[in-house]
């Protein structure tokens, strides 16, 4: 399966963020927790460079929990401040404060060393598209964080969200892009709703859902579609077809009306808790 690119966004995006790490003490970088490594872009590493380091593993309620947790240890055996966050619940929210002042604790000390005290630390969230940004701004802004304007010799237009007397957050989230290159990584940014419908076969993607699911999951699709589940992966979504009566004229099974639920439902989180990527295989 090819993935198409848009490199003309992509070095607006770099450059914008270029500017942006320049005014801020610590990056939180989301990633996808069912896809931690391939939802993330190594560049940054690169253009944050000197700044603290946190990584929320967002959407945490759609993957699996055991691995949630080897993730997390993953990324702290990394030097990463990590913390599991549904910033569509809201749900470790809260943590993201602590995590961002223990983060930041080297700094906090050498400004009270210098005298400065109670200046707040200044953050920028970043993450690829649809990995939960806006989402996450809005549910650790909250309705009770005032933005703070504009402050001298920061670029016109850039807000401050002063979250508490600890934190400014860029209002605006720096946008990075997957790699794309790899051919996994394509793929399991697809299974999650990451790339455009238009440019995928549905077809071909839910087969390798499926074959991944069959593989790791064994019983979820069996559970789900109340199947038999055969070692086809090509068999199983016919049967998923006939349960769901996806048919076209003259009764034929339509396969891609049953691919397009397959893949519809495991990102909606209906066929359980499961996770992309292992920590111990990469
Ligand atoms: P972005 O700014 O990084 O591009 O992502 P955005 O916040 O727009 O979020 C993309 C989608 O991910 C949204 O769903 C959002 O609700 C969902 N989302 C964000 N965080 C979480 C999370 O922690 N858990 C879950 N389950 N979902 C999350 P959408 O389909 O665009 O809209 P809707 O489903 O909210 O209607």
């Amino acid at each position: 399966m090819n993935f198409q690119w848009y490199p003309g966004h992509m070095a607006k995006a770099r450059r914008m963020m270029q500017d942006d790490i320049k005014l801020i003490d610590v990056v939180i970088e989301l990633v996808d927790a069912r896809i931690p490594l391939s939802s993330k872009n190594p560049d940054i590493d690169e253009l944050a460079k000197n700044k603290s380091r946190v990584i929320l593993l967002n959407k945490y309620d759609l993957a699996e929990p055991k691995y949630n947790e080897q993730w997390k240890a993953y990324f702290e055996s990394k030097g990463y401040f990590v913390t599991l966050v549904n910033s569509k619940t809201g749900v470790g929210v809260k943590k993201v404060n602590e995590i961002v002042q223990e983060a930041c604790k080297e700094k906090i000390e050498r400004d009270r060393k210098k005298g400065i005290i109670n200046r707040p630390v200044r953050a920028m969230v970043v993450g690829i598209p649809n990995v939960g940004k806006s989402t996450f701004i809005n549910s650790f802004a909250g309705k009770a964080s005032a933005k703070t304007g504009n402050k001298p010799g920061v670029t016109k237009g850039k807000q401050w969200i002063r979250l508490s007397k600890n934190i400014e957050l860029l209002d605006t989230p720096g946008i990075l892009w997957p790699k794309f290159e790899d051919q996994a990584v394509g793929l399991r940014l697809a299974f999650i709703g990451s790339i455009r419908e238009e440019i995928l076969n549905i077809l071909e993607l839910s087969l390798e859902l499926i074959k991944f699911l069959h593989e790791n999951y064994i019983g979820c699709l069996a559970a789900r579609y109340n199947i038999e589940e055969a070692d086809d992966p090509v068999q199983i979504l016919s049967s998923i077809a006939e349960r769901r009566a996806c048919r076209i004229r003259g009764g034929f099974l339509d396969l891609n009306k049953a691919a397009g639920i397959v893949i519809d439902e495991f990102q909606d989180g209906k066929l359980g808790n499961i996770t992309l990527e292992f920590p111990n295989k990469m």
